[in-house]
């Protein structure tokens, strides 16, 4: 089962990505989390795309693109994987159709969530993650608090805010998304595997019920 989150910054991409690994059992693959790790460890990697990230535009896509194909033919995805933020250019949607399909594999089903861009940026400005890489907890201190200010539910380490969640960065990233990412809604309804999804503070509270929907429906084999 290959699955894609597609949407906005701030739409709530990693949120019901988290859940679906959770029910589902298979794992999520964050192309943004594998950036910051490497930007936290002070890799070359991380020096490069910190670059890009800093400013809201897009690594470009020969990086990505190998990361991609490097993690997909790791034992731990080999039944299934939910890609959070990646392809996120038809560049990238077309090289990963090609790497799907020499491995006789494709993409089921993509994700697409939308929320008003006012939400979004109030939203991303309030977000806090889980600091510690194994866990990536993602909260909200006005929507979705922890119950301990700044500690993890999950497993107690430090919440952290991440770098490129101000105002600024985040209308920067808006715009690159338009631009961008944008056309892959397109691009996957042709191929018949776009499901939409609105995902606002008035319905869908924290993605949750599109996750129940998601699961009930590739546990009935309806996608
Ligand atoms: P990435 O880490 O993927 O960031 P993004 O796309 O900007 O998306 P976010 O992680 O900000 O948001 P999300 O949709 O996951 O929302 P979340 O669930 O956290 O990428 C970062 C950067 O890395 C990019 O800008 C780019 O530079 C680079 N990059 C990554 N992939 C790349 C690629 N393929 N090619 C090139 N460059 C790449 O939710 C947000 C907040 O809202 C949270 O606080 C959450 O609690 C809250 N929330 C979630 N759902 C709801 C809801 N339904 N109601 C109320 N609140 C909610
Ligand atoms: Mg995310």
């Amino acid at each position: 089962m290959i699955i894609i989150m597609l949407g906005a910054p701030g739409t709530g991409k990693g949120t019901v990505a988290g859940m679906l690994e959770e029910r589902l059992g298979i794992k999520q693959v964050s192309t943004g989390d594998i950036f910051r790790k490497n930007i936290q460890e002070g890799t070359e990697l991380g020096k490069l795309a910190d670059s890009y990230m800093s400013k809201g535009e897009l690594v470009p896509d020969d990086v990505t693109i190998n990361i991609v194909a490097d993690r997909l033919e790791k034992p731990d995805v080999q039944k299934g994987i939910i890609l959070d933020g990646f392809p996120r250019t038809v560049a990238q949607a077309e090289a990963l159709d090609t790497i799907l399909s020499n491995k006789g594999k494709k993409v089921d089903m993509v994700l697409n969530l939308i929320t008003p861009e006012e939400e979004i940026i109030e939203r991303v400005v309030s977000r806090r993650v889980c600091s510690n890489p194994e866990c990536k907890t993602i909260y909200n201190v006005i929507m979705n608090p922890p119950k301990q200010e700044g500690i993890c539910d999950k497993c107690g380490s430090h919440l952290v805010q991440r770098q490129d969640d101000n105002e600024e960065t985040i209308k920067a990233r808006i715009r690159t998304y338009m631009e961008q990412t944008s056309p892959l809604v397109e691009y996957y309804k042709t191929k018949g595997v776009l499901r939409t999804e609105e995902v606002s503070q008035r319905i869908n509270h924290l993605g949750k019920d599109v996750a129940d929907e998601v699961e009930r429906d590739i546990k009935n084999n309806i996608l």
